[in-house]
This record gives structure tokens, sequence and C-alpha cells, in this order.
């Protein structure tokens, strides 16, 4: 006997960046803002990602790249790794990611990596409360994500490891 089941969630696209609340405008603001401090010289391709904590403090970060191509780090991982060394009480509330690419205008929202969402899930299992993922390119429209969890159904977890 088999079953089929099917999996779906909503999520919302902006066409006009204005209709964001203003935190949220804030917020991606600061992902792109923080592309400047991206280091991909191999790539080409500069992310920035910026967070915003539950007392509405923001923290941002941008890909860091390496000759030695594995040690490369991605703008979320490097975000997310700094607000769980230094703001551990803090929940994160939303991740904004921006990319530019030093050839072509990335004109859709870069989805983050399958490394970056189990992360950025087991963030939000961390701290039991979803992140919310909001996403433009360069330009073009934007994506939000009420949670982690739609955009990597099927996580792996740390409950297999008891
Ligand atoms: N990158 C990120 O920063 N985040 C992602 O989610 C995907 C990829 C970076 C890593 C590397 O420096 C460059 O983009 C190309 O893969």
């Amino acid at each position: 006997m088999k079953k089929k089941e099917t999996w779906s969630f909503d999520y919302l696209i902006y066409e006009d960046p204005f209709e964001l609340s203003l935190q949220d405008q804030r917020l991606l603001k600061k992902a792109k803002d923080s592309l400047d401090n991206a280091y991909a010289p191999y790539s080409g391709l500069r992310v920035g990602a910026a967070v915003i904590l539950s007392d509405n403090q923001i923290l941002t970060g941008a890909n860091q790249e390496n000759a030695a191509f594995p040690i490369s780090l991605c703008a979320e991982q490097i975000v997310l790794n700094y607000a769980g060394s230094n703001y551990p009480d803090k929940t994160i509330t939303t991740i904004a990611v921006s990319a530019k690419h030093v050839r072509n205008k990335i004109d859709q929202p870069v989805i983050p990596c399958g490394g970056c969402r189990q992360s950025l899930s087991e963030f939000e299992d961390r701290q039991h409360q979803p992140i919310r993922v909001l996403l433009q390119g360069e330009t073009g429209i934007i994506f939000l994500f009420n949670s982690v969890k739609d955009i990597l159904p099927f996580s792996f977890s740390r409950t297999y490891l008891f």
C-alpha cells in the first residue's frame, strides 16, 4: 500500500519594495549595504545577509572566499554564527539576503544554498521560533518566506542524534 502526500506552502512575492514593512525595507537595505564587504574574487558573486534580532538590533555578514575554495564562507553562515556567538539569548526574527554578480545583473532572488538552509533550520529549532526569509537579487522581485522550514522541508535535525 502506498499513499500520496503533497507538500505546499505560501509565500509572498513583492514587485514593489515599498510594499514591505519599513522594518523589512531597512533590513534588506542593510543586506545590500553589506555586499560592499564581500570578498568574492573567485566566483564574482557577492552575497550580503542581515538579521534582525528580538531587540531590533541588526547584524550583517558578507561572503568571504578563500583560495582554498572549500573553506570559503557564505554570508548567511557568517551572520548566523556571529549572532549565535555574541547574542545567544536573542532570537532572530528575519534574515534578509541580497546578491550581486560582478558581470551579470541578478534580477531574481538568490535562494540560500542547502547548507545555509540547514544552519538556518537549526537556528529556528534552537530558538523555537520561525525565521522569516527575505530575498532579493540586485533588483527585481522580492520573496518573503515565513519560515526556513518552508524552504527546507524534511530537514535533518538534532532529534536523530538522541
Ligand atoms: N554564497 C553565499 O554567500 N550564500 C549562499 O547561500 C550561496 C552561495 C556564496 C559562497 C561563494 O562565495 C559564492 O556565493 C559563490 O558560491
